[in-house]
């Protein structure tokens, strides 16, 4: 039975072996936080297995010290047929002090699919609040702005199965 929980918060430390050239947390170390919590809550949220489909309005607002707590915090705010736009926010702190400050913030896209990779219908997130109308109004808009990107980018990307080659992308 699914457990049709929209939020889910996950910790982590940030360890010295994820550290940047400039000493702070790795970038990619904080997408892959990014990730995990936006895949428990969309399997949270739809009971199943989903995959990754977009990753939109990524803000890198404070770097993360090494040896900080980390908090992912991850929320269903729009549902499709299948996919599941989820906002995550990271914030940390010093674990011997009180006060969290929010470091990253994210859209990401998941989809429910089925042992053969196929979407499947989801439960409907049905925002409640002024706060979830607007952060479902602000997944829209990211969503009709990714699909003028997607429109834009199949101009010039290169035809399947060409990539790797020694011809030209173009
Ligand atoms: C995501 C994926 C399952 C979509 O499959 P598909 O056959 O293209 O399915 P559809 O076109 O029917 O789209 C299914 C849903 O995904 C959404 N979707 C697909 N591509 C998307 C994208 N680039 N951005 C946002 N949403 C997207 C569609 O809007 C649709 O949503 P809805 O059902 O809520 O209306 C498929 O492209 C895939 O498997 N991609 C690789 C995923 C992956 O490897 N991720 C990294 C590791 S987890």
């Amino acid at each position: 039975m699914p457990a049709n929980r929209r939020e889910v918060t996950l910790r982590f430390l940030a360890e010295p072996t994820d550290v940047n050239f400039g000493g702070k947390m790795f970038g990619g170390a904080v997408m892959k936080w990014i990730d995990l919590a936006g895949f428990a809550c969309a399997s949270g949220w739809s009971g199943s297995y989903c995959v990754t489909a977009y990753v939109g309005g990524i803000g890198f607002e404070r770097p993360i010290m090494i040896g900080s707590l980390v908090e992912a915090r991850a929320q269903v705010v729009l549902t499709g047929s299948s996919s599941m736009h989820i906002a995550v926010d990271l914030y940390s702190r010093n674990p011997r002090e009180a006060e969290w400050a929010r470091t990253t913030t994210c859209l990401i896209v998941f989809v429910a699919v089925d042992e053969a990779g196929k979407p499947h219908p989801i439960p409907v997130w049905v925002p409640e609040t002024d706060a979830d109308r607007l952060l479902a109004d602000y997944a829209e808009d990211m969503k009709t702005q990714s699909k003028q990107m997607e429109a834009k980018r199949a101009c010039w990307l290169a035809p399947a199965g060409t990539a790797g080659s020694d011809q030209p992308y173009r």
